[in-house]
């Protein structure tokens, strides 16, 4: 057991979040990392209201740990019944991101549904603090998938000081060092995606565990910063066409079209023989991603690594 105020606040026994990842996370991964001890997150990016209540009953009947549900808010009909789904079905807690919390905070939390804000920067987080969030994620832009301007560290660096909620840093964290330095850093915890992309239970196609396992620190890429958000995963063909596409000023809508259903091609099909499905979306922290364990070995792993490794830190002060 990690005890921080992370742990508390959700009632886990270890401060590991599994980072949701849109046509991934589903019930089987989500509610192993539960079932270890870290606590699973439902991924609702792309999903329809029959998926979401579907899935958060199997993950129920598959696990009686805590998880969560993410939930993108940018402004959609869609979004709104699976608000209505997730208060209907309940659920110990939500992860919001890609759009405004705030309208929504009241409701969840007059239904017991604990709140945690994924914010890119100090100014987000204090306003989130304010407005009654109940923890906060701070993700640097080492992450897989979508990601903002900061490192995780600048975030760490920035923001921990500045907020009492507790902190989940995310990005770039794959083992129990990474654990262990952001607790030393004053965060309660931490959250992982890549790492979870090597789990037993993931569904993702499986050619993009493969391609993770090949790849070496260099071999990630960002796309789409000319939409105003890059995307991180794997060099391939694909990264190539829309870098070439964005140097040479086609126009965003088209980029938009190329893009469009990607990260789900990809999940379901793997990026293809031709590499030009989409790209494999993963952090940049990939050296230490050898090996597909199951979700139960990767936590044990962490928790055993970090909890040796800030045992040892006393060792640095001397008297
Ligand atoms: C394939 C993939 C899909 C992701 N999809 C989502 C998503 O739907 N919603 C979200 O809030 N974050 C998403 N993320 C970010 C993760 O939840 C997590 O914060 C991130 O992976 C942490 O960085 P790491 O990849 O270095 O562990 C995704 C990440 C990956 C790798």
């Amino acid at each position: 057991m990690i005890k921080t105020k992370m742990t508390e606040l959700l009632g886990i026994q270890y401060p590991i979040l599994m980072g949701a990842m849109a046509w991934i996370t589903t019930a089987n991964l989500t509610a192993a990392v539960s079932n270890a001890g870290g606590a699973g997150v439902l991924g609702a990016g792309g999903r329809d209201e029959n998926w979401v209540r579907q899935e958060i009953r199997k993950t129920k009947s598959l696990t009686n740990k805590p998880f969560g549900i993410n939930l993108s808010l940018q402004t959609t009909p869609l979004r709104d019944k699976l608000v209505e789904v997730i208060l209907e079905e309940g659920i110990d807690f939500v992860t919001l991101g890609a759009g405004d919390p705030r309208p929504f905070l009241p409701r969840f939390k007059e239904a017991g549904i604990k709140t945690v804000c994924i914010v890119p920067n100090t100014k987000l987080a204090k306003r989130m603090e304010a407005c009654g969030a109940d923890m906060l994620i701070i993700e640097g832009m080492e992450s897989g998938g979508r990601i903002g301007n900061l490192t995780t560290m600048a975030l760490m660096s920035n923001v921990l000081p500045e907020v009492s909620l507790p902190i989940a840093a995310a990005g770039g964290i794959v083992d129990g060092r990474g654990l262990a330095a952001a607790l030393i850093m004053g965060a309660d915890g931490i959250q992982m995606g890549s790492r979870f992309l090597l789990a037993k239970e993931c569904e993702s196609h499986p050619s993009n565990a493969k391609a993770i396992l090949a790849a070496s620190d260099t071999d990630s890429v960002t796309i789409g910063w000319s939409r105003g958000k890059g995307l991180r995963g794997l060099k391939n063909p694909f990264a190539e066409k829309y870098l070439s596409m964005e140097t040479s000023g086609v126009p965003t809508d088209q980029l938009g079209d190329f893009v469009a259903g990607c990260s789900k091609r990809v999940a379901d099909l793997g990026t293809g023989e031709d590499g030009m499905n989409g790209i494999v979306q993963v952090g940049e922290s990939l050296e230490p991603l050898k090996k597909i364990q199951s979700a139960a070995e990767i936590i044990q792993e962490v928790t055993e690594e970090a909890k040796k490794l800030l045992k040892k830190a006393p060792q640095f002060v001397s008297q």
